[in-house]
């Protein structure tokens, strides 16, 4: 697949994870990157095994995201892609212990950094009516499927990718987001405890039975930066296995019609 080529696309967490299977995906496609990143070491040598170009970024910081913008613009001359993609999971624990400081700093982490992503992007992008700008965003951007502050960040990102959406669309820009499920990355691994139990429970979750891996999320987002999406604008893509959309277990649908009086209740 080429739908990337000389795409220039900023994408902040890239050192690893879902970022660096993204970063992998559109320097196969042809992009131009700009990778930024709080993990200095790991983002340089994934820069330099990809072409591209890696600034320390850190995305709670207005200034360090509008420079990865600003290098995209000055050195390539343009930005076709911003992808807000840099998370952690962030506050834990019971909503009566959630200390106001650890709250604050997730929505920086989360949300504020999108907020950032979107801002600066937009500044680049409307004189040249165009671009994509992509955030992720999760299952628990949807239901309640996370830790408080982290689950009201990422349904957060979506009202914000909507409502940005609508005002760029005159522009020509499209924003979109994906909501991954469970993927084994360094930040669900570390929340299960361990990789393997993270995989067996992420498997058992979603009706295809499937590990998503990084890499097949990092096709959602090639889909969505490449003009195979030109038509999708204000949506979100859960590449999630069936998790959020198919719930009825396949047992239901083999009962025998008797089984259920007209309003599908039990005989
Ligand atoms: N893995 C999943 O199952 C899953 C599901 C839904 C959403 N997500 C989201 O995907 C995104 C990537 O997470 P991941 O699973 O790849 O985890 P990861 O830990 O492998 O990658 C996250 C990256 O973000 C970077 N980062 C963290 N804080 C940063 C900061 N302040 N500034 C700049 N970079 C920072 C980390 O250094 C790391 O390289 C996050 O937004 C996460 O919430 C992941």
């Amino acid at each position: 697949m080429t739908r990337l080529v000389d795409r220039v696309t900023v994408i902040t967490g890239a050192a690893s994870g879902l970022g660096e299977a993204t970063a992998r995906r559109f320097a196969r496609e042809g992009a131009k990157l700009v990778l930024g990143d709080i993990r200095e070491d790991a983002g340089r040598a994934l820069a330099q095994a990809l072409g591209a170009s890696f600034l320390l970024c850190d995305v709670t910081r207005e200034g360090d995201v509008q420079a990865l913008v600003e290098h995209a613009a000055t050195h390539h001359g343009r930005l076709d892609c911003m992808i807000n993609n840099a998370g952690q999971l962030g506050a834990l624990g019971r909503i009566q212990d959630i200390d106001a400081a650890a709250w604050g700093d997730t929505m920086a982490i989360l949300l504020n950094s999108v907020f950032f992503g979107m801002k600066h992007a937009a500044r680049v992008m409307r004189p040249a009516r165009s671009g994509v700008i992509l955030s992720t965003s999760s299952v628990a951007g949807m239901v309640a499927l996370g830790p408080h502050a982290y689950t009201a960040a990422k349904h957060a990102v979506l009202g914000l990718t909507r409502s940005v959406a609508a005002e760029l669309a005159e522009d020509g820009i499209r924003v979109n987001a994906v909501a991954p499920g469970n993927v084994p990355t360094r930040m669900t691994e570390m929340a299960y405890g361990d990789a393997d139990a993270m995989r067996k429970a992420s498997q058992a979750r979603n009706p295809l039975r499937r590990v998503v891996t990084a890499d097949e999320i990092a096709g959602a987002f090639a889909y969505l930066a490449s003009d195979d999406a030109i038509n999708i604008t204000g949506q979100v893509i859960a590449p999630d296995a069936g998790l959020m959309d198919c719930r009825m277990d396949a047992s239901y649908y083999a009962k025998p019609p008797s089984f259920f009086d007209a309003y599908g209740n039990r005989g």
